[in-house]
């Protein structure tokens, strides 16, 4: 539950008051954030962390005394930095709002007069400025897992244009914070950390691509020194934009660090005529002690959200390395009745469905099913995926166009393009402007009648190329990149109001996609192209920073990965894809009877543990030595876990030492042993106990103190650990 107090001389409750300095003390889910504001000012986060217990008037008017901005050598009367911050404020930092208008006026506004209204777990503040012409409206929440999430609107309350430049909320964060930990990436190999310490000045992330990004941030976190999994103080930032955006870590030397986020905006892009308002989109702090912590709390608020997917979620075929563009019933068939037989619930047709797709070089754009590869439509493949108890799903690239389809050749226009000229090419495909009413229409009639035609229970919604150069024909060629994002979300959420039920998976080109503004529309999310196990433990492992497993698509793929040309057993694959939302991308027609029994049992070992997996917490225990990569669910009651040890180099130490398995119930006993189709059949001298017969009994407090020794796996392989509560 999220407690309210406030400070007695200045309560607001619900009423607009802005006569005196106010004061709010927002407590959830082992979190408090302390928000004040100098008198008739916008707010600021005076502290941001662990629990701070009920504080009555005295205590938070001695937290505001204790933390009183007091600076040498500065302005006279200084104020504390606010959420967007304001350089009228004596703030030398970034400003929250950069903007002006034509003639070079409103470039600092001072909002003074301010509203401050609360409900429930939610601060609204409204200030003006007269003489700017601006409104500006911050929004603070923090949601019952102790998640924070802030953002801000700035409204043109003049007759003349105001041009907006940036708008970016920032978080406080104390000066213990030295290290900072954030993730990069490419195609293929996205979500890969990437950590410093923290100096004065800015760390900087833009994404510049018109997507997310597979380099995106992803969640920027400030922590104490040394802080891992488990332990040390951390304090993150997510933008949930799935546009051009920011996020920053910025330093001064009077003590104060800001996490800072907001949508980064490009020359124009955003203009505003008078009465129009621009929002951010929500910026996400979460607070944690060790990663595994601040992991949580993004977690519980996505389960908590009324769409969040609850049901079990469905163990899914899709046939892109099965097949590619290479569509043929027989082959599309057989894969549907070994599919089946093998457990899976879901077949998703991927790319090469629709007209002139016999490659990556054509048709983006023509969305009616190709005549040629499919005279009789894709009824015959559906009605077999429907009599073999599986639903069906389709692939799209919405945003994308070919120059050679008939959309292209009819509609240049609609092609995102500045400077009279089309952007380079990327995958053969130029950027449909979505935001051009009649190329959202034209989308919005082609899937949906689709989505009719074939009672389409599951579209994979895929982006496949940056936006360069995105300008809008409609507007002269400026900049189009923030509409674009609104427009594609008002199309998602369209077709889910139009076609109740309809799931929707955010892909671009494997996991450049993944951020909480698509997830809004969307239920899952494609992790990566690269299926390869080793390198997702480490994609998994980072995504888990931001998403609970059963948000992330994660496959079983062929012997061979075809990104990386590496071979593993199916143990490993499987092992690896368990923990997720799974789904095999293989052709297992072409599997021997072997392979295909043996992929039943582990699809049949996933739905066994669905529900745990799909509802715990995650646990990321830190390891011994990196080689070793131990990752796991834990029953929110702490019932029972099921522990993945991956060994993914080879390790210096042999065998290399214990793994402690944290958050059990240090009074109750538990049975820890070995599960899957490879728990050891052969026993070795230097099989760990747990991993033999009927397994091993211990204490929640010795398996979180004492740990259970990892097995001697040889590299790239893979051990699973079942911890039930006796
Ligand atoms: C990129 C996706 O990540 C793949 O899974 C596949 O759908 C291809 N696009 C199809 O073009």
């Amino acid at each position: 539950m999220t407690e309210l107090s406030s400070h007695t001389l200045s309560a607001v409750d619900g009423g607009p008051r802005h006569d005196a300095d106010v004061a709010r003390h927002l407590r959830a889910g082992g979190v408090s954030v302390i928000i004040t504001a100098d008198s008739g000012a916008m707010p600021s986060i005076v502290y941001w962390g662990a629990d701070l217990g009920e504080l009555d008037d005295d205590a938070l008017h001695e937290v505001l005394a204790a933390t009183e901005p007091r600076l040498d050598n500065s302005v006279d009367s200084p104020r504390r930095v606010g959420i967007v911050p304001e350089a009228s404020t004596g703030w030398l930092g970034a400003p929250g709002l950069q903007g002006h208008r034509v003639d070079g006026s409103a470039w600092s506004p001072k909002f003074v007069d301010v509203r401050h209204e609360v409900h429930e777990k939610t601060l609204t503040s409204r200030g003006s400025d007269a003489t700017a012409g601006l409104e500006l409206t911050v929004i603070v929440e923090l949601t019952e897992s102790g998640l924070l999430r802030a953002r801000a609107e700035v409204s043109n309350t003049a007759d003349s244009g105001y041009t907006v430049d940036r708008l970016a909320v920032t978080l406080p964060v104390p000066p213990v914070a030295h290290e900072i930990l954030d993730q990069t990436g490419r195609w293929a190999k996205e979500r890969v950390p990437q950590r410093r310490d923290i100096v004065a000045g800015t760390h900087l992330r833009e994404s510049r691509r018109g997507r997310t990004g597979a380099d995106a941030a992803t969640v920027l976190v400030a922590g104490e020194r040394s802080f891992g999994f488990q332990s040390g103080e951390v304090w993150g930032l997510h933008v949930g934009w799935s546009g051009n955006h920011l996020s920053y870590v910025e330093r001064h030397n009077n003590g104060h660090t800001l996490l800072g986020g907001g949508e980064l905006l490009l020359p124009g892009e955003v203009a505003l005529s008078a009465a129009e308002s621009y929002s951010t989109p929500w910026v996400y702090g979460s607070y944690g002690v060790g990663l595994d912590e601040q992991a949580a709390r993004f977690h519980a608020y996505l389960r908590s959200r009324p769409q969040h997917p609850t049901a079990d979620r469905p163990v899914t075929l899709n046939v892109w390395e099965a097949v590619y563009f290479n569509h043929r019933l027989d082959t599309l068939l057989e894969l549907a009745d070994r599919a089946a037989e093998v457990g899976v619930e879901r077949y998703v047709l991927d790319d090469g469905w629709f007209r002139h797709r016999r490659s990556d070089d054509a048709g983006l754009g023509d969305w009616y099913v190709d005549e040629g590869v499919w005279p009789d439509g894709l009824s015959p493949l559906v009605e077999r995926v429907r009599e073999r108890g599986m639903e069906f799903g389709l692939w799209f690239e919405p945003e994308m166009v070919n120059p050679d389809s008939d959309l292209a050749r009819q509609h240049p226009e609609w092609i995102m393009q500045t400077g009279g000229r089309m952007p380079l090419e990327a995958r053969s495909q130029q950027v449909l402007n979505v935001a051009i009413p009649e190329a959202y229409e034209y989308l919005l009639a082609r899937i949906s009648s689709l989505v009719s035609e074939y009672k389409i229970d599951y579209i994979k919604w895929d982006h496949n190329r940056d936006l360069i150069e995105p300008g809008s024909t409609a507007r002269a060629g400026a900049a189009g990149t923030h509409e674009q994002t609104a427009a594609v979300y008002r199309l998602l959420e369209e077709l889910k109001r139009r076609h109740p039920g309809l799931e929707i998976e955010s892909c671009s080109s494997g996991g450049a996609r993944v951020d909480l503004g698509v997830l809004e529309f969307t239920d899952r999310v494609w992790a990566s192209d690269c299926i390869d196990p080793l390198e997702r433990q480490q994609i998994l492992r980072w995504t888990a920073q931001l998403l609970p497993p059963e948000l992330v698509g994660n496959h079983i793929a062929g012997p061979r990965s075809h990104t990386t040309s590496r071979t593993h057993d199916l143990s490993f694959r499987a092992t690896t894809a368990l923990i997720g939302h799974l789904g095999v991308e293989w052709n297992i027609a072409q599997a021997t009877d072997a392979e295909r029994a043996e992929l039943r049992e582990w699809i049949a070992l996933h739905k066994r543990f669905r529900s745990l997996i799909h509802t715990g917490t995650v646990v990321r225990p830190d390891a011994p030595d990196d080689a070793v990569v131990v990752s796991g669910i834990r029953a929110e009651d702490a019932s029972e876990a099921l522990i993945e040890i991956a060994m993914c180099a080879r390790p210096a130490a042999w065998p290399p030492s214990v793994i402690r398995i944290p958050g059990l119930d240090p009074e109750r006993r538990y049975r820890v042993a070995a599960v899957g189709p490879d728990a050891p059949r052969t026993i070795t001298a230097s099989t760990p106990a747990w991993q033999r017969d009927g397994g091993l009994e211990l204490t929640g407090r010795a398996l979180g103190l004492v740990g259970i020794q990892v097995p001697p796996l040889h590299v790239e392989h893979a051990a699973l650990a079942h911890i039930t509560g006796l």
